[in-house]
């Protein structure tokens, strides 16, 4: 007879080791995965990450979870996170010709633009006056170009003209 016909023969080992991978593979699938971005992972626990908006005050414990606060007035986070604190919102100085676009809030940060008849200058990572770009053309190519470059930051074409307005 075939040896697989008789008793104690490897099928039922073979069934065993099946039933215990499938038990091991069901265990895993329990056990939460720590991969999401709104989660981390502290004293082998996995535990929510604070919201937008909010920063961790307290990390989780073995017993509790985050302790998430508000940002202040001035401040804001916008990523799912486990900062101690919330970051401060840039300053526009209109000294430097620079005006608040978006002013921001808990959960974006503030966006500072050049006024009208300024371009942004990535060589000196500042608002110039559209003159010094191009004598004569006024917010001509090579001033556009530079404008492009720096994300967040514009002119208007006409000088002086119109409100600014986002690239
Ligand atoms: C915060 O500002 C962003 C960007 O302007 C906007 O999308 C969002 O709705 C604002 N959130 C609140 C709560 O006002």
């Amino acid at each position: 007879m075939a040896p697989r016909a008789r008793r104690r023969g490897p099928l039922p080992a073979l069934l065993a080791l099946c039933a215990l991978f499938t038990a091991l593979q069901v265990t895993f699938q329990v056990t939460p995965p720590c991969t999401s971005d709104r989660h981390y992972q502290h004293l082998g626990r996995c535990c929510n990450r604070c919201e937008p908006g909010k920063y961790m005050s307290s990390k989780c414990t073995t017993t509790s979870d985050s302790v998430c606060l508000p940002c202040g007035p001035d401040e804001y986070l916008d990523t799912w996170n486990e900062e101690d604190k919330c970051l401060l919102h840039k300053v526009c100085d209109t000294g430097k010709a620079l005006v608040a676009v978006d002013p921001g809030n808990r959960t974006a940060p503030r966006r500072c633009a050049c006024t009208a008849g300024y371009h942004w200058s990535q060589d000196c990572e500042c608002c110039r006056r559209n003159a010094e770009c191009a004598p004569g053309f006024g917010a001509q190519h090579p001033c556009t170009v530079a404008e492009r470059a720096h994300r967040g930051h514009y002119s208007t074409a006409t000088p002086g003209k119109g409100s600014p307005r986002q690239l």
